[in-house]
């Protein structure tokens, strides 16, 4: 089992969010699975420039770092996904890696994984930040698990998150596991799935990959 943590602050090693995704890491580590850290900052990925190449051929016209990284997820069993709060929401650079990955909400691509979010906030706004994540890994067909988050301006939450996010890493290893039903979540893949069979079809002619990937997934 491989469960893959991303975190798009751009502060390396300084980064609370990191020590956040490091603490599920290791809770999901001591649960039996492998991990591998990714540090989006330090890696060159180009905003999407809506050119839908990607709807036609399933593949992206640039030349960067973001093809490793959608390897890597795909290649993933879990996610843990960790981004500080800029401004009420994620940062600039998981922005843009969440941007990139259009096929993945219109193909429906993280169907059977399981995922979790972590914030850090100066202030407020971790909470906000930790469900925003968590609502785009569900809308690409994943599985939340759960999430953590810290206050720095409040004594003893970063403690308190650290506990409670490696509590998640186990949580998410245990879903992986026992493939556990989000009953709420399943109505909102399903959602997902009636929404974009409409869009899907109706360019057809146009987005030619996920036509036939919706295909032959047997959803049309
Ligand atoms: C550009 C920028 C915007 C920020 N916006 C907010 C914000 O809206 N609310 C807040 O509480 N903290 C805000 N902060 C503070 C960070 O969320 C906080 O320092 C966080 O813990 C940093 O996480 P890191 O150590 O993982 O980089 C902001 C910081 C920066 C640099």
């Amino acid at each position: 089992m491989k469960i893959l943590g991303i975190n798009g602050s751009p502060r390396g090693a300084k980064s609370t969010t990191m020590k956040l995704v490091e603490a599920v890491l290791e809770g999901a580590k001591e649960a039996g699975a492998e991990t591998k850290l990714i540090d989006l900052c330090s890696l060159k990925i180009d905003y999407c420039d809506a050119c839908g190449v990607c709807y036609k051929k399933g593949r992206c016209v640039h030349q960067d770092d973001f093809g490793t990284v959608y390897d890597e997820i795909m290649a993933s069993d879990g996610l843990v996904l960790g981004s500080p709060v800029y401004f009420g929401s994620v940062t600039a650079q998981m922005k843009t890696m969440i941007d990139r990955m259009s096929d993945a909400i219109h193909c429906q691509l993280l169907l059977g994984k399981y995922a979790c979010s972590v914030s850090t906030a100066g202030s407020q706004g971790h909470q906000e930040v930790e469900d925003y994540i968590n609502r785009i890994m569900v809308a690409m067909g994943a599985n939340a698990a759960g999430s953590a988050g810290a206050d720095m301006a409040v004594p003893k939450s970063m403690e308190e998150a650290m506990e409670k996010a490696f509590k998640l890493g186990q949580t998410l290893v245990a879903d992986i596991e026992n493939k556990t039903v989000y009953v709420e979540q399943e109505e909102i893949h399903k959602m997902m799935r009636d929404r974009f069979g409409k869009i899907i079809t109706a360019n057809k002619d146009e987005w030619t990959h996920e036509y036939e990937h919706w295909t032959k997934m047997g959803w049309l």
